[in-house]
């Protein structure tokens, strides 16, 4: 499957009710959202018909998200919450807006790949679905640092093995899209700091020149999961309804850690 068909089934299975991509190039990726969005880009060149309620922020990813209130287009930065509790009006009260569905397909270095992850997170939560792109290089020289190839994904790849270590709550799905793969993160947890405070020590391990010493399993793929795999999964149903009722993460997260377990498992 290509990413860009991944990423529309990603769209239908995951509901998502806003949508944040960063790196917009000519708009084909966004053009498949149809909910309200941001989608930000410091040179975009949108060709594409946009079919969305969008707020097209021309800026670096890290500047926007060093504004005031950067979610603001999303129903002000907030959304109401139903309440469940009888006899209530059916709005019980409003919460910082959540990013529902988020693409991270800015510039292709690590380190932008991992603050674009962080600031991401500060605005999810567990049942957020965050997607990376281009985390499965095919040779080393796609994945240099210094672009020297027509495809290019650079480094970015390092994401999911600083993930994997110092963020453990988390759960990463590598998807096997063509053609250089996509990352699925679950759990988000906009309180937590680990990556802020180990952000110098990771950028000292990880952020080397060329040549990168690219796994020899992220080259083969070992540990991807086919993209029907984890958008055909049984979990998506009741994600979608926990999130949208405003289910908390002690309740919601567990049960769907779990349900990802069984597709890293089942690969
Ligand atoms: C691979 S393209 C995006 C493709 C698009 N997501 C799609 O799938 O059709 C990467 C884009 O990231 C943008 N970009 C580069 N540096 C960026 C940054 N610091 N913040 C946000 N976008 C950036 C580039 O201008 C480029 O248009």
């Amino acid at each position: 499957m290509k990413r860009h068909e991944f990423l529309r089934e990603l769209h239908k299975v995951s509901a998502n009710r806003n949508y944040l991509e960063i790196g917009v190039n000519d708009g084909r990726s966004l053009t498949l959202s149809r909910v309200p969005s941001i989608a930000i880009d410091p040179a975009f060149k949108v060709v594409t018909e946009i079919r969305c309620d969008v707020h097209l922020v021309k800026a670096t990813s890290d500047d926007f998200f060093a504004r005031e209130n950067p979610l603001q287009h999303l129903k002000g930065g907030r959304h109401p919450v139903r309440n469940l509790r009888k006899g209530r009006s059916p709005i019980g009260y409003w919460r910082r807006t959540t990013l529902d569905l988020s693409f991270i397909d800015g510039m292709h270095l690590f380190e932008y790949a991992l603050r674009d992850f962080m600031n991401v997170e500060k605005h999810s939560d567990w049942g957020s679905v965050i997607v990376l792109d281009d985390m499965l290089p095919r040779n080393i020289d796609e994945a240099a640092r210094d672009r020297h190839t027509g495809a290019w994904t650079g480094d970015v790849y390092k994401v999911v093995e600083v993930l994997n270590r110092y963020r453990p709550d988390l759960v990463t799905v590598l998807v096997d899209t063509q053609p250089t793969g996509q990352l699925v993160v679950f759990g988000a947890d906009p309180d937590n700091t680990t990556l802020h405070d180990k952000y110098d020590e990771i950028m000292a391990e990880f952020k080397v020149p060329d040549p990168q010493k690219v796994p020899e399993a992220i080259l083969e793929r070992v540990q991807a999961v086919t993209p029907e795999t984890l958008v055909q999964a049984p979990f998506w149903r009741a994600l979608v309804k926990a999130r949208n009722l405003g289910v908390g993460r002690s309740r919601g997260w567990e049960p769907l850690r779990k349900a990802l377990e069984q597709i890293s498992v089942s690969r």
